[in-house]
Parts: structure tokens; sequence; C-alpha cells
């Protein structure tokens, strides 16, 4: 993915949702791996005090695995966010992974960023989350600013979606008015994988399952750029 230049300041792109677990942390270390594949130079706020995308770069870089052009910060004071947001620095992505529970850093990060990416497994309670989350952008845009946000169904099991509780939880985001995004992620191993070391690019690509992968987290980074360029004033 070629690198699209945003005047000086980098893209801030946030992932967040009050739901535990709906994989904020895994779509964070996948974007970063393909945009810095794409050689954009990555950032990665991890704002979990519990430090999930932080310890991925540590073991990841422990493994040998070199994370080229990503680095991570944690930053868990709001405070420190809102300046680190402010001047991120050198680099033209800034990827923000909102802890579950951590309201008042939603609002910062959030109120930065170029798109928000809320992912969510087909599940009504990941749903409510959602819902909720999708609030949250609404008023941290204000008046004068619509802030794009997707949301991207994750976990994607085949056999899953044949179930009542994935129809009841379509259904439910449906009446609200509200559209997944095109791309998705699906429940993969490689992805789980990656959550402990490295990167899909950094991994032998020959294998069909990396390819699998590597196309859909292509298509998701694809799909949050093109709509920053056409939604961002
Ligand atoms: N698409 C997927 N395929 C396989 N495993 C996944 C997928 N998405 C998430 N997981 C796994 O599910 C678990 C929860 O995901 P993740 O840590 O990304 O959620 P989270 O929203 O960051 O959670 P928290 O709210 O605790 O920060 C992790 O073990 C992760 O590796
Ligand atoms: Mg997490």
């Amino acid at each position: 993915m070629a690198v699209v230049e945003s005047d000086e300041r980098p893209f801030v792109i946030t992932i967040g949702s009050p739901k535990g677990g709906c994989g904020k942390t895994m779509t964070t270390i996948l974007l970063a791996g393909e945009f810095a594949a794409g050689d954009y130079k990555v950032l990665v706020i991890d704002t979990d005090p519990q430090r999930s995308a932080a310890n991925w770069y540590d073991t990841s870089k422990k493994a040998g695995y070199p994370l080229k052009n990503i680095e991570v910060r944690t930053v868990t004071e709001l405070g420190d966010l809102a300046k680190t947001l402010e001047k991120p620095g050198d680099y033209q992505l800034v990827l923000v992974d909102i802890q579950g529970t951590a309201a008042a850093a939603v609002g910062s990060a959030v109120a930065f960023a170029d798109f928000v990416v809320i992912p969510t497994r087909a599940h009504m309670y990941d749903v409510n989350g959602t819902i909720g989350m999708v609030d949250q952008v609404r008023l941290a845009g204000g008046r004068n600013r619509k802030i794009p946000f997707g949301i991207l169904l994750n976990a994607v099991n085949g056999i899953d979606a044949r179930t009542t509780a994935f129809k009841l939880a379509m259904d439910r985001l449906k009446t609200t008015g509200l559209q997944l995004m095109d791309s998705y992620l699906s429940l993969r191993p490689t992805f789980q994988a990656i959550a402990t070391a490295g990167s899909l690019y950094e991994t032998d690509g020959t294998n069909k399952a990396i390819q699998d992968a590597r196309d859909q987290t292509n298509a998701l980074a694809a799909e949050i750029i093109r709509r920053i360029s056409e939604e961002s004033p």
C-alpha cells in the first residue's frame, strides 16, 4: 500500500469499544503490520495498563522479528495521551488502542482521530458495546465535525453465521441504522499467532494461510484510507 501523505500531521486511527475481548488489540497489531509493510512509519499508542500491544512488541522483538517501521508507546495517563496525540513525532500513522473501560481516554483518542475502528464480534453483548461506542464518537465530534468511523466485524467464523445468536446480533445492528465495514476479519489461528509474535509481513508469505490473512488486513487498511480521504474535511 502506497503511503498517502497528509499535510505534516500523521493520520490518527483509534481502535475502541467498551466491550472487552472484541479484538481491539488484534486489529491494532494487524493494522500496524499492514501499514508498516506499506512503508508508513507507525506509532502504536497502547492505553491499556496491561500493556497488551506493548507486550506484543516486546515479545516479537525478543523472538527476532524486526517490526520495521513500528514503535509502541504505552500511555496510560490521560493528560499524556492528549499531549502525545497533539505532537506524536515523526510518524505517518498513529494507531491508538483504547482499553475497554477507560472512558475518559476514549474522549481524547476519538477527538484526535481521523478514523475510528470499532471491532465487534457477532454477539449481542459486543453489538451493544458497539452502539455505545458509536454514541461516543458522535459526541466527541460535536456539532462541527463528523468523525468517520467503521464497525469491523471480527472473528468471523463461517459456521457461526448460521446461528440464531449471529442473526440476532446483526438484526440489532440493523435496527440502529448502523452498517458494517465492507472488510471484516475472520477467526484465524494465523491472527492468533501474530498476537504473540511478529507481523504477517515478517512471516513466511508462501503459506496460503498467511496470504489469506494478508489479503484481509490489506483490504481493511485500504478501506480505512479510502474512507479518510473521502470523509475528511
Ligand atoms: N480474528 C481473530 N482470530 C483469532 N483470534 C482472535 C481474533 N480476534 C481476536 N482474537 C483473540 O481473542 C482475544 C481477545 O482479542 P483482543 O485482545 O484483540 O481483544 P481486546 O478488545 O483488545 O480486549 P481488551 O478489551 O481486553 O483489551 C485474544 O486472545 C486475541 O488473540
Ligand atoms: Mg486489548
